[in-house]
């Protein structure tokens, strides 16, 4: 007998930033596979070009875009846009991060602080804040922050970028009520060590992996597509009592604030 079940969000309309590759890549290809008609964007418009053609060559409903995250004007664009194009913004992936330092936290600079909270704080939430109204109007909506395990535990050479990985896990609980009262949820997912090129200093070299794997249990570094499925469970109905919370993706690391 022939079943015909729908995909868990056909339907939807998904902004996810940062997604020309890695994470943000692999969660894009996630939701559309799952039914959403999904937006993805980046700095630079020939990374938007490649992984747009990649992601429509697989057959998925997949536009491009480019928003540098930290500007203003990059992200009403972003939000205006897909509203011409898919007329609504049901979930929002805000994944878009820097980290212009890496050593000593005595060592980091006003510059670097300044640099690292716009990016990874301050744009994800004036963002979120841009498409909050439009979720409102259907009474519906998902929210997705991608922190970081460094949130919970600190990365002892990435001082500043782990703290502001902290204030995401704050800004999921501050929003939370607001959220709520507009009918949106609004979650975490906080990665461990996943191999990307922003990872590949901590994955690349032999030496250095065996001593990061010393922290993860599992004893392997985590792929894209093992983010991707947790976000794809956060923004469907199989998550409808969940907000506020942060999922650790981590293979087991130390999570605890
Ligand atoms: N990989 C890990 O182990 C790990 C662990 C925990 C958390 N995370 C978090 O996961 C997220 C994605 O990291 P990833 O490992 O997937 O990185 P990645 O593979 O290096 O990809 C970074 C993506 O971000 C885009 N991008 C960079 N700066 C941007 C900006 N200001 N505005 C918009 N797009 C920007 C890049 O494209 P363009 O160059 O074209 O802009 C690229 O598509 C980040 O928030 C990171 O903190 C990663």
């Amino acid at each position: 007998m022939a079943t015909s079940l729908a995909l868990p969000l056909a339907g939807k309309v998904a902004i996810v930033t940062a997604s020309t590759q890695g994470i943000g890549l692999a969660i894009s290809r996630r939701l559309a596979k799952d039914g959403a008609r999904v937006v993805i964007s980046s700095r630079k418009q020939g990374n938007v070009d490649k992984a747009q053609k990649q992601l429509q060559d697989e057959g998925l409903d997949v536009t491009g875009m480019v928003c540098h995250v930290g500007n203003a004007e990059d992200r009403k664009t972003l939000v205006t846009k897909t509203l011409e194009r898919n007329g609504s913004i049901d979930i929002l992936i805000s994944n878009a991060a820097a980290n212009p330092a890496m050593g000593n936290i005595f060592d980091t600079t006003e510059e670097q602080w300044t640099k690292i909270f716009d990016t990874n704080v301050k744009s994800a939430f004036f963002l979120a804040k841009e498409v909050a109204p439009h979720m409102q109007k259907k009474g519906n909506g998902n929210i997705v922050f991608v922190t970081s395990i460094g949130g919970y535990q600190p990365f002892e050479l990435l001082g500043c970028y782990s703290v502001s990985k902290t204030a995401l896990l704050g800004l999921v609980k501050a929003m939370a009520p607001q959220c709520a009262e507009m009918g949106i949820r609004v979650n975490g997912v906080a990665p461990g060590v996943i191999r990307t090129k922003f990872s590949a200093p901590l994955h690349t070299s032999t030496s250095i992996a065996e001593e990061v794997l010393k922290q993860v249990p599992v004893k392997r570094f985590g792929e894209p597509v093992e983010v991707a499925g947790t976000v794809s469970y956060l923004v469907s109905d199989d998550a409808s009592y969940v907000t506020g919370e942060t999922i650790v993706i981590a293979g087991g690391m130390q999570s605890r604030l």
